[in-house]
């Protein structure tokens, strides 16, 4: 992985990801919607990791700029100079060198919670929902799946969630269409040197809950931290991993998901959407 595209670069997750793959000596894409709050990470992750960083401003609900990201992710010119693992360079790249590089680990971790019911929802945040944690998630993988395979190396890391096995809203469905289609691609990729991985992540102190108004107030014990989740999804995707539950409690709330009746996660699961309205 000698370059990563991290969708969502900005805030929470998406960010750890940035800080352990520049301080793994990979060159970064950082994409968001907030064009300041990009630049300053670049800069502090440049001056502090010593990797070279492209920014690019996108709103990924919004279809051309999901288009711009992809354009990006087509770029196939093969790296020189620095490969999976290679020592830290003694300068960063610049900016033009890194733009000028094949993406080889793709992070689709941009989303937010809906934040609303769907009976009395607003249809436009639903479209704008669907964009962001579907349609992006299929198109920016499809570009950039055709380069990592002619190049015999790549990683896609796609961040889904424990509700994806649960019955909360259409937030819930979005994350079960991403596990699905992670394990999917998985498979389609077999024997192609290329990987696909999924993260399902619980509860995470980042700032997704406060955007949404929601309340989150769960007990101390139910929350991730942000650097261990990132930690344990880069991990799987080194091994070649398919999925990806952080911590031992969420795996064994994924076990008891998967074990118990599907009327008992509606009643339970679904109860806990509509009070925390993912
Ligand atoms: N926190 C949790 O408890 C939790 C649990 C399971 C799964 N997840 C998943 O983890 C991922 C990361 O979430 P987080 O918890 O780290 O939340 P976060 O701190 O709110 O970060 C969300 C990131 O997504 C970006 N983003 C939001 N809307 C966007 C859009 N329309 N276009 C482009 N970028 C957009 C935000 O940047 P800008 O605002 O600058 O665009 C920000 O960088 C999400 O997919 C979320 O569903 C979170």
């Amino acid at each position: 992985m000698g370059t990563a595209l991290i969708t969502g670069a900005t805030s929470g997750i998406g960010l750890e990801l940035a800080w352990q793959l520049a301080e793994a000596h990979h060159d970064l894409v950082l994409v968001a919607r907030t064009r300041e709050r990009l630049d300053q990470i670049a800069t502090q992750i440049s001056q502090a990791a010593g990797v070279g960083v492209q920014v690019i401003a996108a709103d990924l609900s919004v279809a051309d700029n999901v288009t711009r990201v992809a354009e990006r992710l087509r770029v196939g010119r093969p790296a020189t100079g620095l490969s999976a693992g290679a020592a830290r360079p003694d300068v960063p790249h610049t900016v033009e060198q890194v733009a000028a590089r094949p993406i080889d680990l793709l992070v689709n971790n941009a989303g937010f919670a809906v934040g609303q019911s769907f009976t009395a929802g607003d249809l436009g945040q639903e479209h704008r929902a669907l964009n962001v944690m579907v349609g992006a998630v299929l198109e920016l993988t499809h570009a950039a799946i055709p380069g990592m395979i002619a190049r015999g190396h790549g990683a896609v890391l796609n961040v889904s969630s424990v509700t994806a096995l649960t019955a909360m809203g259409t937030y819930a469905a979005h994350k079960a269409w991403v596990r699905t289609f992670t394990e999917g691609l998985a498979s389609e990729l077999r024997g192609t040197g290329v990987t696909a991985t999924v993260v399902n992540p619980g509860l995470t102190r980042t700032e997704f809950h406060d955007r949404a108004g929601m309340e989150a107030d769960w007990p101390r014990v139910a929350w991730l931290r942000t650097q261990d989740v990132a930690r344990d999804a880069l991990a799987a995707v080194r091994r070649g991993q398919v999925i990806c539950t952080p911590s031992l409690r969420y795996r064994g709330v994924n076990a008891l998901l998967r074990l118990a009746p599907r009327g008992v996660v509606r009643r339970v699961a679904g109860h806990a959407g509509a009070r925390t309205r993912y």
